[in-house]
């Protein structure tokens, strides 16, 4: 059920059942020599659409270009600043707070979000209590990256083991294949150049520099993903397990006190 597909009569008396939505939230931004720019916000999106269509639960506009300003050495890279996409996001929360929701859930695709996405929640709640407006307020917004949705971790490292690395990874890349089988098929791409494990892990949650030490560091955009082993297959039972966790998560979510 996409917001935007609805009336205002519609989102009314979905609001009467439940006041919850989800929010997907992803970028724009390049994902390796064959993977689509799209793929971090195609994903959640393609997970959130499918569990709004399967359990009749409202889905809002995606936020499509993300916090990416690392990725901006690669042709057809978009990028928010943080302090833009925290706008961004507080923006959202304050529109559907108003209009009635009070369990925002923010499905994420990108790790360049997490740190900002976070801040802004906590814009939006020190606004409340700084205010002495939060003795009735009862939105709560929860943030989720769609690859820890704990059956969705399980598989993607059954299925691909080291080869899953940090970006241009296969499991999203069969997700877009699974979603989008026009416009991304399977390819053939050597594994990725390796690189020490510290410089890995001194990256990783998508703790970048600027753009051109990215590219000199990962020249041909992916880090340490083998992307050529995502099949469309396993992009199929990605999501069904994501739509399958998503709906647990989000269930609990709601009655949350
Ligand atoms: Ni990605």
């Amino acid at each position: 059920m996409r917001l935007e597909m609805q009336t205002w009569r519609k989102v009314e008396a979905y609001l009467a059942r439940s006041k919850g939505i989800v929010v997907p939230v992803g970028s724009t931004e390049q994902h390796g020599p064959e993977g689509l720019i799209g793929t971090d916000h195609l994903c959640p999106e393609a997970i959130a659409r499918r569990l709004g269509e399967t359990h009749g639960i409202l889905v809002a506009p995606t936020i499509a270009v993300g916090m990416s300003q690392f990725h901006l050495g690669f042709p057809g890279s978009l990028s928010l600043r943080p302090s833009t996409l925290m706008a961004v996001a507080q923006d959202y929360i304050a529109s559907l707070s108003r209009t009635g929701f009070e369990r925002i859930y923010f499905l994420n695709g990108h790790g360049g979000n997490v740190a900002p996405l976070r801040a802004a929640f906590q814009e939006f709640y020190a606004g409340l209590s700084m205010s002495g407006r939060d003795q009735d307020v009862r939105v709560r917004c929860r943030l989720k990256s769609w690859w820890e949705l704990p059956q969705v971790d399980k598989l993607r490292r059954e299925l691909y083991r080291d080869g899953e690395g940090f970006h241009g990874t296969p499991s999203e890349i069969a997700i877009t294949q699974a979603a989008y089988p026009d416009a991304i098929r399977e390819f053939d791409l050597p594994p990725p150049p390796s690189h020490g494990r510290n410089d890995l892990i001194e990256h990783s949650g998508d703790n970048y520099f600027e753009a051109a030490d990215y590219r000199r560091r990962f020249p041909d955009g992916r880090v340490g993903s083998h992307s050529a082993l995502a099949r469309r297959e396993h992009g199929e039972r990605l999501i069904a397990l994501a739509v399958a966790d998503l709906a647990d998560d989000f269930a609990a979510f709601l009655r949350m006190a």
